[in-house]
């Protein structure tokens, strides 16, 4: 069969980028999605079970690293279209690895760049590169004032100035050489199959484990929280809608303080375990800040909204509820993956 676009979607084995391969695969049958990934920590092929076996989706084991992969992947395949979301996504780690996140987040960025430039220099407007970024580029807001598309970048960890780096270069190559272009800095995602080392799996992991709640610093640092059907949702409407070489924040309207959240994620938790409410409350834990802990995200995604027509399909409280059901309901999937390394991670980043 010969398809409408041939999309290599990176890092499709990860959180969003699973949530996101699932959408195209389903919604459109005439586009064939290969899914790229090194299948790290992060990645786990479990996340797409259930449409391993669909025709238009296609598994290549690769590192973004390695650049004539890459370029063979272009050719193999013929790529006519890129979402990348392939990188190193946790802050923390960040802080204790930098290095590894300049590599991925900046070099493996390059290399899919310039397998572009050189496998679609016939017509680039045929083509395009969209590149998935995050919010954390602007930096960290005080209490007033949002994330606007022309702001001006900030960053403020090793993950973040990784992140604005490569949202440099997808720039830089669109300008220089012409390639169509397309980036999207979403706020903080929760939803299922999201990796336990960050915020939201942790503590459900925890609460239902009887283990003490982590809380960095006092609690008060500001999230924007989105659900992550609603990005992937929000990806295909700007890789199909959006202005080429424009820019878009994404983002739900849902800000809060993370000693809120946990405390949401405890009541909630409470109910699903039938327990008192106030009962998992009790294993809140103030423990050492963040280095360098970024204060507030707060996205206005007025340009989405009004020019695509993007709306959150749900309310933070549903979303957290289908969130908790589904950790819930897949605890093997947990289990499998916070064996051996990730028990080692989480000793040596919760030991002091
Ligand atoms: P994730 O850590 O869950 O998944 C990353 C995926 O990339 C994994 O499958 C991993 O195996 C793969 N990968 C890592 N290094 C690779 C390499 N060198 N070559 C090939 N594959 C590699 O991340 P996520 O939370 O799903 O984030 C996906 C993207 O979205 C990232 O670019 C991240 O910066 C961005 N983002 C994330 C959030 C969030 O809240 N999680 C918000 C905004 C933007
Ligand atoms: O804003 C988008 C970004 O959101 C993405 O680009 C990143 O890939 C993603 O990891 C996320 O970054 P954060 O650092 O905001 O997410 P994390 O889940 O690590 O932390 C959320 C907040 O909770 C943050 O203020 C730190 C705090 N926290 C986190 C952990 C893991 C705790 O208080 N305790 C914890 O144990």
């Amino acid at each position: 069969m010969t398809y409408k676009k041939n999309i290599l979607v990176t890092g499709g084995a990860g959180f969003i980028g699973s949530h996101c391969v699932r959408l195209f695969v389903e919604k459109y049958a005439d586009y064939r999605v290969i899914n790229l990934d090194a299948l790290t920590y992060a990645g786990n092929l479990e996340n797409l079970k259930d449409v391993e076996h669909n025709e238009n989706y296609v598994f290549v084991s690769e590192d973004i690293l390695n650049d004539q992969g890459i370029e063979e992947i272009f050719r193999d395949y013929q790529i006519t279209d890129v979402i990348h979301l392939a990188a190193e996504s946790h802050v923390d780690r960040s802080i204790t690895d930098p290095l590894a996140f300049l590599k991925t987040n900046i070099l493996g960025t390059a290399n899919l760049l310039n397998a572009a430039k050189t496998y679609w220099k016939d017509d680039f407007s045929q083509h395009v590169f969209y590149h998935v970024s995050t919010d954390e580029v602007y930096g960290s807001l005080g209490p007033e004032g949002f994330f606007y598309e022309d702001m001006a970048y900030d960053p403020q960890s090793p993950y973040s100035a990784s992140k604005a780096s490569s949202d440099h270069f997808v720039r830089a190559y669109a300008n220089t050489y012409c390639l169509q272009t397309k980036i999207s800095n979403c706020s903080n995602n929760y939803g299922p199959n999201q990796f336990p080392e960050k915020l939201i799996p942790l503590m459900l992991n925890n609460i239902r484990n009887g283990k003490p709640l982590p809380v960095y610093g006092d609690g008060t640092n500001i999230r924007d929280w989105l659900f992550v059907i609603d990005h992937a949702r929000a990806i295909d409407d700007i890789f199909h809608k959006g202005v080429a070489n424009e820019t878009y924040n994404i983002g739900g309207n849902n800000e809060l303080q993370n000693i809120e959240l946990v405390r949401l994620l405890c009541d909630l938790m409470d109910d699903k375990m039938n327990q008192d409410k106030g009962t998992s409350q009790k294993l809140i834990t103030f423990v050492k800040d963040r280095p360098g802990h970024d204060h507030r995200y707060a996205i206005d995604n007025t340009k989405l909204t009004t020019t695509l027509g993007w709306e959150p399909s749900v309310t933070v409280v549903e979303g957290m509820k289908a969130t908790i059901d589904w950790y819930w309901d897949n605890e093997k999937w947990l289990r499998n993956i916070t064996s051996g390394a990730y028990m080692e991670y989480y000793k040596a980043q919760y030991s002091h």
